[in-house]
């Protein structure tokens, strides 16, 4: 793909990132200060899946497990999209990405992402510099790691001994780490010019009005004393006013999938945080509650600045548990239907409802309530 031909005038009219760009020396110029903010982490994806149609990239290769908000933009592109086995740290597994590149007839969009904000391993990183050299696309979904790398700033310090950009395209969705209603930041190395963006109107708005409406429900829902109780059913109203507006959030978001610019509301929202202090409350966060958990539990990514992950046997009695106490999986990423019989799934991951702002006291009786799913009924 010959990149440089394009034009460079959509990343010059790009409006800077409102609290990203204070932090941290970019050896690159073209990391997340020069970002365009669109309204959600589908409209990003969106963005890249035009690009890709626009330079006949017709496969994206996506990891096995990822949440089917990341694939759809794809498939409604009319694009081939295939699943590549996962490894431990539920990236792509190096060897099974170093076939699928080989098997891939053309150029294909290769949609990485640092899952609970896990490192990258180096046998990874180099089949994504390969697959770059061999004239693929690498897309960064950096929605779980944008935090952590303000502190451990990974990928870059890997770009050190490789004047390349880690990737040609990087999104990340900022609702998820973020005290945001919508919004997602998308960057592309030189070059790479994206569609540009219609006006916001109705549907963009109602995405940030029920965003802020799930903001609110789930700061009413931490408010209050949880967990008190471990019979279902027993959650006050406040739980289920907190599932009905996530819901609600996410229909909205649905609805609106043509990429629009970020509103005003979440931009003056952004641009007051501060972000590597959020990113320091999160790893907080996050250590507090792994280190409370023991057991047949395996903290995936204990101490990133992301909710917690983690591995058990006992999985889908925890996910119970928890539920009993209203706590919900962050991310609930299901087996996507359409992955063959025989493909590998990682069934037993589950993320855990810890946000930076919580109380050690929530910390420890969500670790408790773990702890009671571990013991046999
Ligand atoms: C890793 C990842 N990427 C992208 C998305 C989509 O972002 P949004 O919800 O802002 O559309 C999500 C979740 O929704 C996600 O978890």
């Amino acid at each position: 793909m010959d990149r440089s031909a394009q034009s460079h005038d959509s990343m010059a009219a790009m409006e800077p990132v409102p609290g990203a760009s204070s932090h941290g020396a970019d050896p690159h110029g073209w990391h997340w200060p020069a970002a365009l903010t669109v309204c959600s982490g589908r409209q990003a994806l969106s963005l890249v899946a035009r690009w890709c149609r626009a330079h006949a990239i017709t496969t994206a290769l996506l990891p096995a497990y990822h949440c089917e908000t990341m694939a759809t933009p794809f498939w409604l592109e009319a694009m081939a999209v295939r699943p590549v086995a996962v490894d431990g740290r539920l990236q792509f597994d190096p060897a099974a990405l170093h076939s699928a590149v080989d098997a891939c007839a053309g150029p294909a969009a290769i949609l990485t992402c640092r899952v609970g904000a896990m490192t990258v391993t180096e046998e990874l990183a180099q089949e994504l510099s390969r697959a770059r050299q061999l004239g693929h696309l690498v897309v960064e979904d950096a929605t779980h790691s944008l935090l952590d790398e303000l502190i451990d700033p990974f990928p870059l310090d890997l770009a050190a001994s490789n004047p390349e950009p880690p990737a040609d395209i990087r999104i990340a969705s900022l609702r998820k780490l973020l005290p945001v209603p919508d919004g997602a930041w998308i960057t592309t190395a030189p070059g790479i010019t994206l569609d540009p963006l219609r006006s916001r109107g109705a549907q963009d708005e109602a995405v940030t009005r029920t965003g802020l409406e799930l903001l609110e429900a789930q700061h009413a829902w931490r408010a209050q004393p949880i967990i008190s109780s471990t019979e279902p059913g027993s959650a006050p109203p406040e739980c289920a006013a907190l599932l009905t507006a996530m819901a609600r959030a996410d229909a909205a978001l649905d609805a609106t999938l043509s990429p629009a610019p970020a509103g005003p509301v979440t931009l003056t929202m952004l641009a007051r945080i501060d972000l590597p202090r959020w990113a320091l409350a999160w790893r907080r966060a996050n250590s507090r509650l792994c280190s409370l958990l023991a057991g047949d539990v395996r903290p995936l990514n204990a101490g990133r600045a992301c909710f917690p992950l983690i591995r058990s046997t006992h999985s889908t009695s925890i996910d119970k548990s928890l539920a009993a106490h209203g706590a919900f999986a962050p991310q609930y990423w299901s087996r996507p239907s359409w992955l063959s019989e025989d493909a590998d799934w990682p069934e037993d991951v589950l993320s855990i409802d810890v946000a930076p702002d919580d109380t050690e006291q929530r910390a420890v009786t969500l670790a408790t309530a773990i702890a009671a799913a571990l013991v046999p009924a």
